[in-house]
């Protein structure tokens, strides 16, 4: 079990998916080719997949994995018949991913959780198979408001030290994961285009805006560097500006293509 609650990953999906860059998605598409196996590694309940699937042919052959089996239980419930593999496992077995005959790994909202050394060995993985990525949507730092209140860079800066904190693969390279990410793939060799991929939060997202501010503020009290009351007086101003129609929540995200 991950952690990653279905409810949270589906009201994010909406977001991530016009989020993502345009170009570098259709880049992705067209590298898979016509009939490519896609493996989509921190799958989740298949957001990915969703997203992808109607740009590819329908001979396009899709590999689920993720080592939460309640996930991969709901993308199984979700896509009973769409030919997909799911597949049960810890990425940090990396040998044993199934990369043999793969177009292409995806992956989405993954690489902010790995660790430099993690990171490294599943470059190496991929270029010893000659395989591309496409990972979107990485957290990079990125917190503003329009609104704007004193505690914003405090909380920003404490909630971007819990992200470098360790999340299952080694101590996290958190917000910088998608640049290390990216020169290492440079570096063996790939094709890298990196964009933007910002999540722009108005009041119609207030459900996620909600849920977000719960996380930001349950890691940053957990840090325990704010005061309580500090950090309460913040979460009311958060909350209570996310009905304002002027108001919005910029967060930013990296997407990383890399073909061999
Ligand atoms: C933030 S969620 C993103 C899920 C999905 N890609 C999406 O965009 O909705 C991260 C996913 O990575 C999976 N994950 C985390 N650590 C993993 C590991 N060591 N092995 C396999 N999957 C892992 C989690 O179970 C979760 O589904």
């Amino acid at each position: 079990m991950s952690g990653f609650d279905k409810d949270w990953l589906a009201l994010r999906e909406p977001v991530d998916q016009r989020s993502r860059d345009a170009g570098l998605l259709e880049h992705a598409v067209t590298a898979v080719g016509k009939d490519g196996h896609i493996l989509d590694i921190g799958c989740g309940t298949g957001s990915t997949y969703r997203t992808l699937a109607d740009r590819l042919s329908p001979a396009a052959a899709w590999t689920l994995f993720d080592y939460d089996a309640r996930l991969l239980a709901e993308a199984k419930r979700r896509h009973p018949d769409a030919g997909i593999a799911f597949l049960q496992g810890d990425l940090n077995d990396i040998a044993s991913l199934p990369l043999e005959g793969t177009a292409i790994v995806t992956a989405s909202a993954l690489f902010d959780l790995c660790s430099p050394a993690f990171i490294d060995r599943f470059v190496g993985r991929i270029r010893e198979q000659n395989v591309g990525l496409y990972a979107a949507l990485n957290y990079d730092g990125e917190m503003r408001w329009s609104v704007v209140h004193p505690l914003d860079e405090a909380v920003t800066e404490v909630f971007n030290d819990h992200q470098r904190t360790d999340k299952g693969f080694g101590t996290s390279a958190g917000p910088e994961a998608w640049q290390v990410l990216a020169e290492r793939l440079e570096a063996e060799g790939f094709a890298v285009s990196t964009a933007t991929s910002p999540w722009i939060m108005g009041a119609e997202d207030a459900d996620l805006q909600r849920m977000f501010l719960s996380g930001v503020a349950q890691a940053v009290r957990e840090a325990a560097r704010l005061s309580e009351d500090a950090l309460t007086d913040w979460c009311e101003f958060r909350v209570a500006s996310i009905e304002a129609t002027y108001s919005s929540c910029r967060v930013g995200h990296q997407d990383v293509l890399a073909l061999p």
